[in-house]
């Protein structure tokens, strides 16, 4: 399939696999990029410009594909080295990144000048208006039922991505509930050029997360999400556990005095024990109500081959069935 997006990043099908926190890591990003999608690694969770460009050289060892990194803007006191990571970007020869969380305003020129291509993850259409304005080169427009953090709009896809296809003039794809060949073809119709995926490809062989991970994830069905942090301003759709709960207790119980600190048991430092220890009650995790949607642990490989078999027999079949009729 040729579209915008495929002809931006050099890619064989206009799949994305978004950056994740403590998924995200090299060989997360050489399968989806090996199966003709284009796998990210997440800058975050290596930290450091050392350990960031160590992991772009395993991922390069493992793919001959084009693959970018996520550059995450987070809130936070303790700032990671931005400079050092985008330096390390740069030197480590990728040319495409996904940045998300702010406006990447500080960054943009030094990736222009480099020949980087930015893709800026967006939760509404004035922030994508915002990415197209300041030179980014696409937008992920990330709808209200996405994994991680949808902003404070709310705003589902249905309405999102064809109010995104209205006003923006650069490509973009949809981002949240996306899972198989119904939501690429759907995404299409809707005036993307292809879609972005987190929670599927976390159940995938390659992922290298614990098998809890992937486990909770095809066990859970579209219920089973909660939004928490809600109260803080930065939203975040997590897999519902005991830790979770208590969480929203403790929210409930505080409620506008909420702050940080209350729920840091819950949200901080959490990601290892989750991801890598397989303790599934360790705290707050970020997941897609598309959850609901995964009954499967493919290989990337497989995930793709079927995503675009099936997007081609709705395209083919169905819809032109329709047509013939
Ligand atoms: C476990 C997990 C961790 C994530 N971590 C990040 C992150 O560090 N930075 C980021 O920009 N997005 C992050 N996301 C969001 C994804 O890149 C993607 O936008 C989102 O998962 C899309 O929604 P979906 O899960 O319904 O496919 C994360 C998502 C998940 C599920």
């Amino acid at each position: 399939m040729k579209t915008a997006i495929t002809e931006m990043f050099g890619i064989e099908h206009p799949i994305i696999q978004g950056g994740m926190h403590y998924v995200g890591f090299a060989e997360m990003a050489a399968a989806v990029s090996n199966a003709g999608g284009l796998g990210i690694i997440t800058g975050l969770t290596q930290g450091t410009p050392e350990k960031l460009a160590n992991e772009i050289a395993r991922c390069k060892d493992m793919t001959d594909k084009p693959f970018g990194v996520n550059l995450t803007f987070l809130p936070t006191v303790n700032a990671p080295d931005y400079p050092g990571l985008v330096r390390t970007i740069i030197e480590g020869g990728v040319k495409i990144v996904e940045t998300a969380g702010n406006n990447p305003a500080q960054v943009l020129p030094f990736f222009k000048d480099a020949g980087v291509k930015v893709i800026h993850k967006c939760t509404s259409v004035r922030h994508s208006l915002k990415a197209q304005s300041i030179g980014c080169d696409a937008v992920s427009v990330d709808g209200f039922e996405c994994g991680g953090h949808p902003g404070e709009d709310d705003i589902p896809n249905m309405i999102l991505l064809p109010r995104a296809a209205d006003e923006l003039e650069m490509p973009f794809v949809a981002s949240g509930g996306m899972a198989d060949g119904r939501s690429l073809v759907a995404a299409l119709a809707m005036g993307a050029d292809g879609m972005n995926m987190g929670t599927r490809f976390i159940a995938t062989k390659e992922a290298p997360v614990h098998e809890n991970v992937k486990a909770a994830i095809v066990a859970a069905s579209e219920l089973d999400t909660r939004l928490v942090m809600r109260p803080l301003r930065n939203t975040e759709r997590v897999m519902t556990n005991d830790a979770v709960e208590e969480l929203l207790k403790i929210e409930q119980e505080k409620g506008a005095h909420l702050k940080f600190e209350d729920i840091i048991e819950q949200v901080a430092g959490v990601y290892p024990r989750i991801m890598t220890e397989g303790d599934m009650d360790a705290g707050a995790w970020s997941c897609g109500m598309v959850a609901g949607l995964i009954n499967d642990i493919p290989t990337c490989q497989e995930l793709i081959d079927n995503i675009m078999a099936e997007a081609d027999a709705i395209i083919t079949q169905r819809l032109a069935g329709f047509q013939a009729a």
